[in-house]
């Protein structure tokens, strides 16, 4: 007896051998028709499928976030503008770790003196909490969005956003090469500092649901494990984790210390804050699309999982600041993660799960003002553009 893989799970075939009754074979011909049909249904909505010779073109209103049947092979005719937009955005927004000096950075690093012990703690769970944490990201939009997200314009964005989790996980490999740190201290820090360990796997358990071959969307159930994916990934890894990352270190480049190193994350949080942006836009749209999705069981869901991703966050500030450094302590940063917790809500329309609290950091807003992040992209690109071409002449 052989098995048909449906890629769904295997159905036994009649090949003659002794054990298939009439019952048996119209009941396995109705199974082999379902997960046929299953199949299809699967293979349009990747793009994987059979061409349909005499499918009509598409139509801007047959196009959809999540379950769609129109062919997501074609781009055109575009239907979400926000989401190329962000695409080309991130185009222009190129850059390479390699092109950051870290002349000074290894100097100050290799000085008895260049900086506290607090600051090289500090410095060195911050890079390993980065180091393996632009992988799960990469992870999980190869492994378990792209599949689901039946959108092309969504799909292209997709594709530039992995790339640039590629460029931020060479970042890492880049300053732990630059400055001699041990290599296996860093990437394995996931798996050997609880509070990095706990973030991460808060958010594995999310796409692990997704990445199982059995999973797809299509009902309320699926859907709305799809949308905690986003949520997991895009609000709260990239969009609340990152953000304390980003100060921590902007923190000391400030004061003139790992200059190099801060430059590198402030090419990373231009790129992040693009990330998350359509992360937000991604989870809106679907909610507009299937409103039923959005129940307020679900959305009161959807706010612990923030104030989780806070608590976590919270936890890993203590771990990596027990004492503080100058300008910057646990404190600050729980007030800062309360601040940024409640702000995601409100960009997702839920209400605020903290009560009114101040921005402790307020060079962070200053720094993520779309005014002066188009300033610095515009200079950059102009920048990188000269470059570029010099080293194609
Ligand atoms: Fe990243
Ligand atoms: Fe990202």
């Amino acid at each position: 007896m052989f098995y048909r893989q449906s890629g769904m799970r295997s159905l036994p075939i009649d090949d003659g051998s002794p054990g298939f009754t009439p019952e048996q074979k119209a009941k396995n011909l109705k199974e082999v028709r379902v997960v046929t049909e299953t199949s299809v249904e699967t293979a349009e909505a990747t793009g994987l499928g059979e061409i349909d010779r005499s499918g009509s073109r598409v139509s801007v209103d047959d196009k959809a976030m999540i379950n769609c049947r129109a062919d997501v092979n074609q781009l055109l005719p575009l239907k979400y503008q926000w989401a190329w937009e962000k695409y080309l955005a991130g185009c222009n927004n190129h850059w390479m770790p390699t092109e950051v000096s870290m002349q000074a950075d290894i100097a100050l690093w290799k000085s008895p003196d260049g900086l506290t012990d607090d600051e090289r703690h500090a410095l060195k769970r911050n890079l390993g909490f980065f180091a393996t944490s632009e992988s799960l990201v990469a992870n999980n939009i190869v492994l378990a969005v792209y599949r689901h997200l039946t959108n092309p314009e969504c799909r292209q964005y997709l594709l530039r956003q992995a790339f640039e989790e590629a460029v931020h996980t060479h970042t890492f490999e880049y300053i732990c090469e630059s400055l001699g740190l041990d290599e296996g201290e860093l990437f394995n820090m996931y798996r050997e500092v609880p509070s990095i360990t706990d973030k991460a796997a808060w958010a594995l358990k999310y796409t692990q649901n997704l990445e199982d071959p059995n999973f797809k969307t299509g009902t309320p159930a699926s859907d709305q494990a799809f949308l905690r994916d986003l949520v997991a990934f895009y609000v709260v890894f990239e969009g609340m984790w990152f953000y304390t990352g980003f100060a921590q270190i902007l923190s000391l480049g400030r004061r003139n210390k790992m200059v190099g190193v801060a430059e590198q994350y402030q090419y990373i949080l231009r790129d992040e804050s693009i990330h998350l942006n359509f992360g937000i836009d991604a989870i809106n749209q679907i909610k507009i699309e299937n409103p039923h999705l959005w129940s307020e069981k679900f959305q009161s869901e959807i706010s612990t999982m923030l104030a989780e991703g806070c608590e976590l966050e919270v936890a890993y500030g203590r771990d990596t600041m027990p004492r503080g450094l100058l300008g910057l302590n646990a404190e600050l940063c729980e007030q800062y993660m309360h601040f940024i917790t409640n702000r995601r809500c409100a960009q997702l329309g839920l209400g605020p799960v903290f009560g009114l609290t101040e921005n402790p950091f307020a060079w962070m807003s200053e720094m993520m003002d779309l005014k002066k992040e188009k300033n610095f992209f515009e200079t950059r690109v102009i920048e990188y553009q000269t470059g570029g071409s010099l080293a194609w002449d």
